[in-house]
This record gives structure tokens, C-alpha cells and sequence, in this order.
């Protein structure tokens, strides 16, 4: 059975995808098998490794049109060893809406198991699955709550990041009393945190709001991430020093049980 970890935040910009990309390549790296995917319309994270969805012959998308689909045959090996990944596409934000619709007539199957099946085949293919999902509480993140074994929070040191925890949070107690009662809190992951004024107080106020819940290594803004997107690499592969990059290698241990509790850079 792979671990199944959910990267989501009722925010947009604040380092879901990378978060989800590194985390994703550190464990491959550290000799975990190790798959991604992708439930973002955006395909960010698909994009973001090399990939274009449009050219792709299959994508997650088509697995939730067609759920006969042979899961492993739409599954992509990247340029990192043990890393695959299952591409996201523009058109499941149709599926979405889909699912909407489905979930407001009674008699249609409930749509929110649909990634949970999907991934059923592959799940001893993997030791690790990291799910990036879109900025808004909709059906993909649903899906992957109700998928995953763990959440993880990425929230960026930026103004009203306390909003977008907040709302996941609630989400994520729906998700314990109805849909998914054996998913945990990995830990709320501060990233983006800048050597700036108002960084630092927003950095303190989640702190302060969530300290038993905050993972005990924020991730720094870098230029090296900036750098590796460029390239279409995790900074983790791009600069493995990096602070960004350290940080990242550190959280994922954490995160696979690799070490106890490293304390911080
Ligand atoms: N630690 C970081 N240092 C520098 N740039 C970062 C960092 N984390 C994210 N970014 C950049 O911020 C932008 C948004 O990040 P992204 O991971 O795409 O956020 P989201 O998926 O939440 O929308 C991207 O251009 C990304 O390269
Ligand atoms: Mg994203």
C-alpha cells in the first residue's frame, strides 16, 4: 500500500505545486518509489517537469472519463529516478463540473471515491503518492482528501494566508466526520517566508494560531526555485544545497518517517 499524501490549500501562488513536486522528488531520491499526480486543471506540476498535457495520449483526466482505463498505461516516467507521474489536463475543470452535478442528483454514484478507485491498481506499484490540487476547494481537492492518508498545508508567509488555512482546516474536519475518517494532519508547511518585516509577522501569527500543527522546517524563497522552474526541474534535483532545496529534503524525511525530527536550518 503507497502512503498517500494531499498537498492543498484554499490559496492559489503559495507553492502548492512546488511543494508537491519536491516533496514528490526528494522521496524518489531518497529511493522511494514515488508517484505524483497531478488534479490541478492548470497541470502546473505536469508542466512543470517537462510535460505538455495537450500532447500527452493520456492523462489523469481520461482515467475519470473512463475508469476501465489501464491506470499504469497513463502513468509517465520522469527524468528522476522513481518518479512517475500521472498528468493533469485543462479539461478537468469539465470533469469537475461534471462531478458537481453528479453529486446534486441522488441517484447518480457519489463522485468523491472516483480518484480513490482510480488509484487502487497502482497503489503496490508505489511506496509514496503526493496530490497537487487545484486552488479551490472543488471536487479534485475533495477527491484527494478522501484519497489520501495524510494533508499537508503549504502556506506561504503572505497576507490572509491565515484565511486559506483556516478554510482547509474546516474542510479537513468535514472530510474526518464524513468521508474519510482515518485522514491526518501532516503538518501545516510555511513556505515562501522572506527576511522581510511583514514575512516575519506573518510567519508568527501561524505560529501562534497553529503551533502543535506547524512542520519544523519552513521553506525559504529562493531564486533557485525560480531557476529550477525555469528548467522544468525540482530545485531538489536543479540545486540540492539550496536552503529551499534543504528544506524540502528535510520535510520529506520527516514526512517518510526517515528521520525522527531533524530541527531546523
Ligand atoms: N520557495 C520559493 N522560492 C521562490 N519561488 C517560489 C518558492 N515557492 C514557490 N515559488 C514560486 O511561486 C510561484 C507560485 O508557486 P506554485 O508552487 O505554483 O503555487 P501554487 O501551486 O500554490 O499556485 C511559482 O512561480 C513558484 O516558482
Ligand atoms: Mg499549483
Amino acid at each position: 500500500m503507497a502512503k498517500k499524501i494531499v498537498i492543498a490549500i484554499k490559496k492559489g501562488g503559495v507553492g502548492k505545486t512546488t511543494t508537491a513536486k519536491n516533496l514528490a522528488a526528494a522521496m524518489s531520491l531518497r529511493g522511494h518509489r514515488t508517484l505524483l499526480v497531478d488534479l490541478d486543471q492548470q497541470a502546473n506540476a505536469t508542466k512543470g517537469l517537462g510535460f505538455d498535457p495537450e500532447a500527452l495520449e493520456g492523462t489523469l483526466n481520461d482515467l475519470f472519463a473512463d475508469p476501465t482505463r489501464d491506470a499504469a498505461s497513463v502513468t509517465l516516467k520522469t527524468d528522476i529516478e522513481g518518479l512517475h507521474l500521472l498528468p493533469g489536463h485543462p479539461n478537468l475543470s469539465k470533469t469537475e463540473t461534471g462531478m458537481a452535478f453528479q453529486r446534486a442528483d441522488p441517484s447518480a454514484p457519489d463522485p468523491i471515491g472516483a480518484l480513490k478507485a482510480i488509484l487502487e491498481p497502482l497503489e503496490d506499484s508505489y511506496d509514496y503518492m503526493v496530490f497537487d490540487t487545484p486552488p479551490s476547494i472543488n471536487f479534485m481537492t475533495i477527491n484527494a482528501l478522501a484519497a489520501a492518508d495524510e494533508l499537508v498545508i503549504p502556506a506561504a508567509a503572505f497576507a490572509y494566508t491565515e484565511d486559506g488555512v483556516e478554510k482547509t482546516l474546516e474542510e479537513y474536519r468535514r472530510a474526518i466526520k464524513s468521508y474519510n475518517p482515518s485522514l491526518r494532519l501532516g503538518g501545516i508547511l510555511i513556505t515562501r517566508v522572506k527576511r522581510t518585516n511583514a514575512s516575519v509577522a506573518v510567519l508568527d501569527g501561524l505560529k501562534g494560531s497553529y503551533k502543535d500543527s506547524i512542520l519544523p522546517q519552513a521553506i525559504v524563497e529562493s531564486t533557485a526555485v525560480d531557476e529550477a522552474e525555469q528548467l522544468s526541474q525540482p530545485v531538489v534535483v536543479y540545486d540540492p544545497e539550496s536552503i529551499a532545496a534543504l528544506g524540502y529534503t528535510l520535510i520529506a524525511k520527516i514526512l517518510t518517517g526517515d528521520t525522527a525530527n531533524e530541527q531546523q536550518v
